[in-house]
């Protein structure tokens, strides 16, 4: 991506937000993880380095709150949404190399040596903490951020405190902030969420109240220079990202995967990850990620999807009438990076019956069928492809680079996938204006039949390559099939012709049977 450094490095190191373990994950969620997913399968594809971090957010007054509704200790509590997390990924395929929990010792050490050398570098004093906060957002408000007397993010009930706390101190980083944001292009993704913190940091900053009396918050991890603090929840929160990489106990995976590439994150928590964290690594001495991305929200009837609120979809229902991709598929391709969508099942059943069905499903099927009527099933020789098939194999043999160019550079994954689609079309446009059904009655014509089979099937492993970041299934389903190396890299979609003449195929299941709704 263009971003400062990345000529020398190679690595990437991809996170979603842990999330709040107070409800089990919707949508919104398993969006996030799709395609923080999508992007390290697809740098592993590329044959890069890559690891992959997501996690659970346990502590805090909302859990608490939470855990004693449900009649239980915080700990125990959480030990049973933990799973309905890990379970959902699991259902979903999602590779990640790392799940950190925050109650997790090797997290918790990792904060408390934080506290300690902010605490003697003078970066966190105590004071006198006077202002609102929300719990379903975990923040604090001045008098004069509140919207008619409610929280400006999420709108809902604030409650005033008054306490003895202490204090980040993040004033005395904010010119530093603000220098660093405008003289780093793609630090904040998109433009228009960089534009917006901006705004909001010429207001001048206050220090961050970053604890509370354990009187009133127990569940959160005590402040080593005075236990009778535990600490703000977001502080906790942020540190899993290096914590869970060795920051201060391995220094070589520390070294081999820090800075992060890109934090995936919705819009709702770019503040913390694009002015908090950017100002306690500064304090710690350590390197900025390369890019903090906020995309936006999945809204149920114009709302946004919230646990708190309940308006949610459960993910596994759209898995268990469509399948794992089709969820994948409408997820990355129904919006721009950025932007909010819509979400109704009625959208999900349209992609899978146009896009995936018709368009991926239905090429997949009349092409074997054809190869099994005309020639036996056996894949016939390579054509001349320089003249007649010249625009296809240009298409496929470019699209490496071009979904490459979609993801690195311009991180959307939607137009990556649009390109590919663009390749199905032509494809789809290739039997309709060949007509193989005329050619095969023309036996002066075989040769043009043969070819046609070839550029068509060898056109079925690129999409088949291509597709297996973004729907892996589908794509193993359809290298089986073509009898491929169910996983290969990008290298087998720079060269043109690499499917052997004479190999014999079998036409299988459909790729997207017709669903009952
Ligand atoms: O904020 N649309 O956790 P959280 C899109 N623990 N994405 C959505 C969404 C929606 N309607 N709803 C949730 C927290 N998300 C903190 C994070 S990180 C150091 C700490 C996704 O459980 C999206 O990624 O409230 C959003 O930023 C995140 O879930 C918030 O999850
Ligand atoms: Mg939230």
């Amino acid at each position: 991506m263009m971003v400062q450094g990345k000529e020398q490095k190679r690595n990437y190191y991809f996170t979603t937000p842990i999330y709040y373990v107070n409800a089990k994950p919707h949508i919104g969620h398993a969006y996030t993880t799709i395609l923080c997913d999508t992007f390290a399968r697809f740098h592993r594809f590329m044959g890069e380095t890559t690891y992959f971090l997501t996690g659970t957010d346990e502590h805090g007054e909302k859990i608490e709150k939470t855990a004693k509704e449900a009649g239980m200790e915080p700990l125990a509590y959480v030990d049973t949404i933990v799973p309905r997390f890990k379970e959902l990924w699991e259902t979903l395929d999602i590779r990640y190399d790392d799940f950190i929990r925050t109650t997790e010792e090797r997290h918790t050490n990792v904060v408390r040596q934080v506290l300690s050398l902010l605490h003697d570098k003078g970066d966190i004093y105590p004071g006198m903490y006077r202002g609102w906060y929300c719990t379903p957002c975990e923040s604090f408000f001045t008098e004069k951020q509140l919207e008619n007397g409610k929280c400006p993010d999420c709108k809902r009930e604030v409650r005033e405190i008054e306490e003895e706390n202490y204090f980040f101190k993040m004033s005395a980083y904010q010119t530093w902030l603000i220098d660093y944001i405008k003289t780093h292009e793609g630090f904040i993704r998109p433009r228009s969420k960089e534009n917006e913190v901006l705004s909001f940091l010429q207001e001048p900053l206050e220090d961050l109240c970053i604890s509370r009396p354990r009187s009133r918050l127990g569940w959160g991890i005590p402040l080593p220079f005075n236990e009778e603090h535990v600490l703000y929840v977001w502080f906790d929160a942020l540190i899993n990202y290096i914590s869970a990489i060795g920051y201060t106990t391995d220094e070589k995976k520390f070294a081999t995967y820090w800075p992060a590439t890109i934090h995936f994150m919705a819009k709702d928590i770019l503040r913390q990850h694009a002015i908090y964290w950017p100002i306690m690594l500064k304090a710690l001495g350590i390197v900025l990620p390369h890019c903090v991305l906020a995309h936006g929200y999945w809204t149920m009837e114009g709302t946004k999807m919230s646990k708190s609120r309940g308006n949610v979809a459960d993910p596994t229902a759209v898995i268990e009438t469509y399948g794992r991709d089709t969820l994948r598929y409408f997820l990355l391709k129904e919006v721009t990076l950025g932007l909010d969508g819509g979400y109704a099942d009625d959208y999900v059943a349209s992609r899978f019956n146009t896009d995936l069905a018709n368009d991926l499903g239905n090429l997949v099927h009349r092409s074997f069928s054809m190869l099994e009527k005309y020639r036996a099933g056996v894949v016939p020789e390579r054509p001349d492809d320089a003249g007649k098939y010249r625009a296809i194999v240009a298409k496929a043999t470019a699209l490496a680079d071009t979904v490459n160019e979609e993801m690195d550079t311009n991180l959307a994954p939607r137009n990556a996938l649009i390109a590919i689609w663009e390749l199905i079309g032509m494809a789809n446009k290739l039997v309709e204006e060949t007509k193989p059904w005329t050619l095969a009655k023309d036996p002066a014509r075989a040769a043009d039949l043969d070819g046609f089979l070839y550029v068509l099937f060898e056109t079925l492993r690129f999409v088949a390559v291509i597709i297996v970041p973004f729907l892996p299934d589908t794509a193993r389903m359809m290298l089986t099939l073509l009898k491929q190396d169910t996983n290969p890299s990008v290298a087998a979609v720079r060269e043109w012709g690499k499917l052997v003449s004479g190999t014999v195929l079998e036409k299988g299941r459909p790729l997207f049977p017709k669903v009952e709704t």
